[in-house]
């Protein structure tokens, strides 16, 4: 019998309704989404001071202010920052400085310095000093772009509120990660931001949190970013777009670049919150991975069996069936012996492939195990709130302590088993998982049972791990706050803020609780883990696959988006959560390709190949238990996977580029089609198709029965990768796609860099360079090809050659520092009516391309180190 005091007893009823409440797997049910009627506001108090940066203001709270969800703080300071052009800074904050910021940080998001304010504003900062209350207007067309006034500020210790309007109709893009349309209208939504370990949920809290979006109104975008880890609520209601947060500050930036443009508020975002990872050239190739393969035979069968049906394969993955009882570092000695796995990846290295295992943050507590006394001795685990004893949870191993990745210690700590682990099997690179952080049982279960059998999950069981929590108090002390209980519960789809995780009242470095810091716990491992890997390979770029990400997580990790099922919906769906990752600066992701939780079909699986192999990051992974989906197993699916991937491949060099400029623009690698044509309102609510950067227009086939598409092109010339044929837009047109085949097409007025593809990224790097060159109607086209050597931090030279086709003449001009040794030797062109080409004062005579019809030329090698011209006739 489970005794529990009358407090608790009152805790579990109120959590029980905010249960039956929570949001249902489809958007409309919000819980709390009214703006507070009776928060009184603050005035600005003494005079306006000018600073270097901008402004500063103080407020104190009106009079008649109660508290609504926590203690008021009475004195706030507000500081305004013109930080650059397009770049407003506004930091409302508690005066005495006691809330949590964001560490500015690796930990945290390392904001650029700022000395001076900025000319050349593109914005306005007006503020009401009664009660306060502040706009943000984009001067170019006097547009108001965020505008709290008659709406209430609430800043208590545990609450923070800040309502925007908007239009009704506001298309907003972001709030994520979220599974869900990509539009996010505000016609009644809510998102949740508490990194929670679930099966990709619809319109719930999952793994990574980025309180930022991108609103297009009249065609002209803007865009907006609260820097606060906390958990919280964002109610997208018609109208308006509120803030209900439980800690920190209101930290907010604004993005107003000119021209308006999409595109630029994502590289205006990513200007403050760090430009993606430039990933090394092997991991834009092909990925198979799957929970279930049980000992390293069977990984070397996959292998095998890919290359005997001529399917290209870059990366080879294991899941947690290669350790040892499921313990971090180890192999199982009969399944997984060292020496094999060693011989393995001996194997793929020299077939220039490549090895990553999955390594889960939390470490077996068995005291055998030296992992964890390593840790132990250099006490780098999260503890509880005596600061003092370890923090344990339950993961696969059973009972775990958790790294503390805010302990300057942990890095030397997680350097050293990365190191020596990568090190044992020679292994590329490492998927980073359950790092929300996971936690199977509720608060410090296994301090509590001083064992290794791992707790049942019975509601006896939790009650009396609840009741063990509790006893521990719900806060930290010197701090008032209620972190266990939380007067304002934002909607967590697991329920308690604790709940499937390390309790809010676990502590860190310090001192510093979990409740301030549990958004970030993923984001610091991303960070951790990838130094980890350059300390044992200095230079090269480190691959880190992460599941939970935050603000700025891209600038260390890619990320794949989880626990998907092998359904149809998800198929769709990976594509909006595809492009929120391009959108908060998370290039390299991609969703379980032919799904993770389920059993797939042929027909799935080979639809979803065809769109995956687009994916910045492409794998297909499959859960326990399931079916298997690599694909060779159905002649259909590996058809498709052929198919698609020789285009992949064949695209590399616009990929890579593509990549580049993500890790330097900050734009996406994918782009949904309104960013691309703005003014195009047939794109609003787009989340099928899309755009691989600016010139390859993929129209997927989702629906199951399917064979075609109804897809909208945008103006211009749109040609068929498969046949050449020219489409015209503005228009829509149903597009015909059996099984094994996608829909792509290439933007007239567009030059794509080609190699000829081969099962490996190396193999097709080292043929020949082509050129696509697609002309618009007046016979023009751009484009542009990034080299360098493909894995190093640091280049000594780079080449960055700009195409242009214009008056029958291809120019390419640039930086061509980089010594590239394969040759252009083909270009063809797709739109133009040519019959000759002079190469070097030579002239060539075009054929034509059996299936696009393109004009080819060929038989020349020209050098991809200096500038030069084609002269077409
Ligand atoms: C988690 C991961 C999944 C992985 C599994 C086993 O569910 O999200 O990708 O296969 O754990 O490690």
């Amino acid at each position: 019998m489970v005794k529990v005091t009358s407090i608790l007893v009152a805790v579990l009823l109120s959590y029980t309704v905010v249960q039956a409440k929570l949001p249902a797997s489809a958007p409309g049910i919000v819980v709390n989404d009214n703006v507070s009627s009776d928060a009184a506001g603050y005035q600005v108090s003494g005079n306006a001071q000018h600073t270097n940066t901008g402004l500063h203001l103080s407020l104190k709270s009106n009079t008649g202010k109660k508290d609504l969800y926590g203690k008021t703080i009475e004195d706030l300071s507000v500081d305004v920052s013109f930080e650059t052009s397009e770049r407003l800074h506004v930091r409302i904050a508690d005066k005495a400085g006691k809330q949590y910021l964001v560490p500015d940080s690796p930990l945290g998001v390392e904001r650029p310095k700022i000395s001076h304010s900025a000319g050349d504003l593109n914005y306005d900062f007006q503020y009401t000093e009664k009660p306060f209350a502040f706009k943000v207007i984009r001067k170019s067309d006097n547009e108001t772009i965020f505008d709290t006034t008659g709406q209430p500020l609430v800043f208590e210790d545990q609450y923070l509120e800040l309502t925007t309007k908007v239009p009704n109709d506001a298309n907003l893009y972001g709030f994520g990660e979220l599974t869900g349309a990509y539009r996010r209208n505000n016609n009644a939504n809510v998102t949740t931001f508490w990194a929670r370990d679930v099966a990709d949920p619809f319109y719930e809290n999952q793994y990574g949190s980025h309180p930022a979006y991108t609103e297009i109104r009249n065609g002209k975008a803007h865009g907006s970013l609260l820097l606060n880890a906390h958990g919280m609520d964002i109610f997208t209601v018609t109208g308006r777009i509120t803030y209900k947060v439980i800690g920190g500050i209101l930290d907010f930036y604004f993005f107003v670049p000119e021209p308006a443009k999409p595109n630029a508020v994502v590289a205006a975002y990513t200007d403050l919150v760090g430009k993606s990872i430039m990933p090394s050239l092997w991991m834009l190739g092909w990925n198979q991975c799957r929970w279930g393969y049980q000992n390293i035979s069977m990984v070397e069968n996959v292998v095998e069996e890919y290359k005997s049906h001529n399917l290209p394969l870059e990366t080879m993955w294991t899941d947690i069936d290669y350790m040892d009882s499921y313990k971090d570092f180890t192999f199982d000695p009969v399944r997984f012996p060292v020496s094999k796995v060693k011989d393995f990846t001996t194997k793929l290295h020299a077939n220039n492939q490549r090895y990553v295992v999955i390594v889960d943050p939390a470490i077996s507590t068995n005291s055998s195990y030296e992992p964890y006394s390593r840790g132990h001795e250099m006490d780098v685990f999260m503890k509880l709130n005596d600061y003092k004893t370890e923090y344990n949870g339950q993961v696969w191993p059973g009972y775990t302590a958790f790294p503390d990745w805010f302990n300057p210690k942990t890095q030397d700590y997680w350097s050293y088993e990365i190191s020596n682990f990568m090190k044992s099997v020679d292994l590329d690179g490492i998927w980073i998982d359950m790092n929300e952080p996971s936690s199977f049982c509720l608060g410090s279960c296994g301090s509590n049972k001083g064992n290794q059998v791992p707790p049942d999950s019975s509601d006896a069981e939790h009650a009396k791990e609840q009741a063990a929590l509790n006893a521990l108090g719900t806060g930290v002390p010197g701090d008032s706050r209620n972190l266990l209980y939380p007067q304002y519960t934002i909607n967590n789809g697991a329920g308690n803020l604790s709940e499937k995780t390390a309790p809010t009242t676990a502590t860190h470095y310090g001192k510093i609780p979990h409740y301030d810091v549990h958004n970030l716990y993923g984001h610091g491992e991303s960070y951790t883990t990838n130094t980890a890997i350059q300390s044992y390979r200095p230079g090269e770029r480190a691959f880190v696959l992460t599941r939970s990400q935050f603000v700025g997580t891209g600038k260390y990790a890619g990320h794949w988006t989880g626990d998907n099922s092998a359904t149809w919906d998800y198929l769709k769906v990976s594509i909006s959560a595809v492009l929120q990752m391009q959108q908060f600066g998370i290039a390299l992701s991609g969703s379980d390709i032919c799904g993770f939780l389920g059993n797939t079909t042929m027909e799935l699986c080979a639809r979803w190949q065809s769109l995956g192999s687009f994916y910045p990051l492409a794998r297909n992974h499959n859960s326990e238990g399931n079916i298997p989906q690599e694909p060779y197993v159905w002649p259909e699916v590996a058809e498709s996977t052929r198919n698609a991937l020789s285009i992949r491949y064949t695209i590399m060099p616009y990929m890579y580029s593509l990549f580049q400029e993500a890790n330097t623009i900050g734009t996406g690698v994918w782009r949904p089609l309104i960013f691309e044509y703005p003014e195009d309102n047939r794109f609003l609510a787009e989340d099928v198709q899309f755009m691989l950067g600016d010139s390859i227009l993929i129209s997927p086939v989702v629906y199951q029965g399917a064979d075609s598409i109804d897809a909208k092109f945008p103006a211009g010339i749109w040609y068929d990768w498969k046949d050449g044929t020219a489409i015209s837009g503005p228009t829509t047109q149903t597009l015909h796609a059996n099984l094994t085949e996608i829909p792509i097409h290439i933007r007239g007025g567009s030059i794509i860099p080609l190699k000829s593809p081969k099962l490996t990224v190396s193999d097709t790097y080292n043929t020949p360079y082509g050129l696509l060159v697609a002309l618009d109607k007046n016979g023009t086209a751009n484009g542009r090809l990034y080299i360098d050597d493909g894995h190093s931090i640091k280049q000594d030279s780079t080449s960055s050659i700009n195409f242009n086709f214009s008056q029958d003449t291809l120019a390419a001009k640039g930086q061509f520092d980089y010594q590239e040794t394969t040759k252009l030797e083909k270009i063809s062109v797709l739109g133009g009516s040519f019959t000759t080409a002079v190469v070097k004062g030579k002239k060539y005579q075009l054929q034509k391309d059996d299936k696009t019809g393109a004009s080819v030329a060929q038989g020349f090698q020209i050098d991809l180190t200096s500038s030069f011209t084609v002269q077409f006739n």
